[in-house]
């Protein structure tokens, strides 16, 4: 049984949420509200606002307009105190991870546990490593993710599919509540995506509500929920059985769906949505998985 107490944070809910960077609208009065416990997939085209959601439930970019709760409770009128309680039950997978490059993978999967750590347990784990405890929920994690052997490696010299999977192990060091995983599945190969999705479907089952935005269609297509995002609206929210192509159509317009190369100096694929703005540091984390220096 979920232990639901212990996971406050779990369902949530946008209402008429309008995000907005400079001109652009990257949410447009966007309506969207997951159930504890739920698992759902977000797609669409690149720019539809997909990552911009994910930055909304972590209080991470300013509204426009609109409300957003998290466990009941509306997340931009919350003081710092509980917005930190809330962070901590948020585990969040980035698309370039967010890992530390120069700890080993161990470390970077102990940083799960240190949003609940007091400072003076925080320090010593620091300075003498985690305690025992600790080890032994990290190399439980990295073992499930086969990674038990990388532990010591430092993260810059494992693969890209193997960082990936320390962000996963991070989070089930974290054990959180609300789960968002955005895009986990770039440029890895379909054993790590099933080991991957396995362990999301595990750490959901433990109780975690899981949102997973996904480039890949069918991919998607494995969660009982898909919404899909089109220039800052939800255009499509149901079983992926109701997935069809015309419907696929009218979200990619013009995109092929997972098949594109994207990027931000190719403005055919972006499909008529505003393309994203050039930003090097941001291209170079795509590119490695590690956050630029
Ligand atoms: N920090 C920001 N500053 C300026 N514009 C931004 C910022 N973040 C997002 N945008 C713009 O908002 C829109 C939505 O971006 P978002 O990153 O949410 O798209 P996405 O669906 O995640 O795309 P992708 O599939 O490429 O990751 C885009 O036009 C993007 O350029
Ligand atoms: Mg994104």
């Amino acid at each position: 049984m979920p232990d639901e107490g212990n996971k406050p944070v779990r369902g949530f809910a946008l209402e008429g949420v309008t995000v907005r960077f400079g001109r652009v609208e990257a949410l447009k009065d966007l309506n969207l509200s997951v159930e504890p416990g739920e698992q759902a997939a977000v797609i669409g085209a690149s720019g539809a606002g997909k990552s911009t959601l994910f930055n909304v439930l972590t209080r991470n970019v300013p509204l426009a307009a609109g409300r957003v709760t998290v466990g009941g409770r509306d997340l931009f009128a919350m003081p710092a105190r509980e917005l930190k309680a809330v962070r901590r039950q948020v585990g969040l997978v980035h698309q370039a991870y967010n890992l530390i490059p120069q700890l080993s993978v161990g470390m970077n999967a102990a940083l799960g546990e240190i949003g609940s750590m007091s400072n003076l347990r925080l320090i010593k784990t620091l300075l003498l490593g985690p305690d025992a405890g600790l080890t032994a929920r990290v190399s439980g994690a990295l073992d499930r993710l086969g990674l038990g052997e990388q532990i010591r490696t430092r993260t810059a010299d494992v693969s890209g599919g193997q960082q990936q999977r320390a962000a996963v192990a991070r989070l089930l060091v974290q054990s959180p509540g609300l789960v968002l995983a955005d895009e986990p599945f770039a440029a890895v190969d379909p054993v790590t995506t099933d080991r991957v999705i396995e362990t999301l479907a595990e750490l959901n089952r433990e109780g975690a509500t899981l949102l997973i935005n996904l480039h890949d269609v069918e991919v998607a297509r494995r969660f009982p929920r898909v919404v899909a995002l089109r220039e800052g609206g939800v255009v499509f929210d149901g079983p992926p059985e109701q997935l069809t192509e015309e419907r696929l159509g009218e979200i990619y317009a013009g995109e092929t769906p997972g098949s594109v190369e994207r990027g931000p100096e190719d403005p055919e694929v972006s499909g008529g949505v505003t393309p994203r703005k050039q930003d090097p540091a941001r291209r170079l984390e795509g590119r490695d998985g590690l956050p630029a220096r």
